[in-house]
């Protein structure tokens, strides 16, 4: 049963920190202001009018039997000791009492006024209005064929002004409110900074010195996570700087053994020999590229659909057919996500005939789908395509150029973007390619 209330909860409640944190502060103080509300309202307030109206309907009854009385010096007398000592206004008057109904519906004061006035004269014999002045209540009493009228002041009854305690409950836990909003916005900025960083990051982004704020919890984490990136990043800093040493460092051995091989006099065997020193020249050429475009490249808003039209004119090929039919724009490296595109979009065209592109968006993923007609990949080499320098058999006896660092490069881009890349048999017969982006 818990089990249900709380999946209940779950989906009613905000899932972001601040709100969460904000119900937990404001809702305590509501309840506790509306069990203060209630409590004074029904055991403070009701009551007390109550013994108020109840001793003031007994004094009218005075009043209204002294006048059945016949000692009219004593009639005087009382009424002038009334005017003075409760400030009433007393008027005895030769007229009917009023036939319209002035008592409000929902007004507890109206409700006992009503009460008692009725248990003490009977049904018919009472009229009282409490509206028609804002401090005064009216009433009138029959007696004797004659009408008493009596106005007296509204905080005989009324113990104190509802509005007033209402407004003095409600302004204290506003400002309780006001200050929890205030230092819960501070308290989880710091984490929504981490949070967002860290996704930067994540995106393969460079993160520039997050300034830890914040509770002390917080900015630990948000110091480690500055000085995780650091390392990370110096580590792959290092790692590409090192391997583009090395391929850097090999050309020119490979340089100096094609020299020696153009003077060799073996011609056959010195074709074949510099048929592979040149393979092994594109290599790292490829390779040294590739590591020049992992400069850090900042990223921007990129808008997809362009970058597609950009390719295509560029391609200018006829077999390439472009499908649109969605507007996007995505933040990351315009470049880097050109070159891992073009990679693909080559391997089609260099191993099919067509190559058709598709774009497509989901909740908060771009899907782009490449697909080609052509022999398409074995299922068991899906994994193997994606390691640099490997090519299929066949692709190495079509003798086309390629060292077979295109794929990799892209899905190496497509990672470093926080999306993933996957192979799979094409409509098309061929190869598709999914590509899925985080917008
Ligand atoms: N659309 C495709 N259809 C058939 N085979 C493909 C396709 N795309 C890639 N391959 C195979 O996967 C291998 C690796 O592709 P990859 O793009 O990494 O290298 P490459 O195209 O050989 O060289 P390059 O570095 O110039 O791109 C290719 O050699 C090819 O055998
Ligand atoms: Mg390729």
């Amino acid at each position: 049963m818990f089990f249900g209330l709380n999946n209940i909860l779950k989906k009613i409640l905000p899932t972001g920190l601040f709100y969460r944190s904000l119900i937990i502060v404001v809702a305590p103080t509501i309840f506790l202001q509306i069990i203060t509300t209630v409590v004074f309202f029904d055991s403070i307030w009701i009551k007390a009018n109550k013994g108020l109206t109840k001793s003031l309907v007994g004094e009218l009854k005075t009043l209204s039997d002294i006048y059945t009385g016949k000692d009219l010096s004593q009639i005087s007398y009382l009424t002038e000791q009334f005017k003075f000592n409760f400030n009433y206004v007393i008027n005895i008057k030769d007229e009917k009492l009023p036939t319209t109904v002035s008592e409000r519906k929902y007004s507890p004061m109206d409700r006992s006024l009503r009460r008692e006035l009725k248990s003490v004269f009977g049904s018919s014999n009472y009229w009282f209005d409490t509206i028609k002045y804002e401090e005064v209540v009216e009433i009138k009493v029959k007696s004797n064929d004659k009408i008493i009228q009596i106005l007296f002041p509204r905080e005989r009854i009324a113990p104190s002004s509802v509005r007033l305690f209402i407004f003095w409950i409600t302004l204290p836990s506003l400002l309780l409110i006001s200050i929890a909003i205030i230092f819960l916005k501070n308290q989880t900025k710091p984490i929504i900074n981490l949070a967002k960083a860290a996704e930067k990051f994540g995106k393969g982004d460079f993160v520039s010195g997050i300034r830890p704020s914040g509770a002390s919890e917080v900015r630990k984490a948000a110091y480690e996570f500055g000085k995780m990136a650091k390392r990370i990043d110096r580590h792959l800093k290092q790692r590409s700087e090192m391997l583009s040493g090395i391929s850097h460092d090999l050309r020119t051995p490979l340089t100096r053994l094609k020299l020696q091989l153009a003077m060799l006099n073996q011609k056959d065997l010195s074709v074949k020999m510099s048929k592979d020193i040149d393979e092994m020249e594109s290599m790292l050429n490829s390779y040294l590229q590739f590591a020049k475009s992992q400069v850090q490249e900042v990223s921007v808003a990129t808008n997809i659909n362009k970058l597609f039209n950009e390719i295509a004119s560029e391609k200018n090929n006829k077999n390439f057919h472009l499908e649109l039919p969605v507007q996007i724009v995505l933040v990351g490296r315009k470049n880097a996500l050109k070159r891992c595109f073009n990679n693909i979009i080559e391997n089609g065209l260099n191993y099919a005939k067509n190559v058709y592109v598709r774009i497509s968006k989901s909740t908060n993923k771009l899907n782009v789908y490449i697909n080609d007609d052509g022999p398409g990949i074995p299922l068991n080499q899906y994994k193997n395509v994606f390691k640099p320098f490997y090519r299929l058999d066949e692709s190495r006896n079509l003798n086309l150029a390629g060292v077979g660092l295109g794929m990799s490069i892209a899905e190496d881009i497509v990672k470093s973007h926080g999306g993933n890349i996957e192979l799979s048999e094409s409509n098309y017969d061929g190869l598709q390619v999914k590509i899925s982006l985080p917008l």
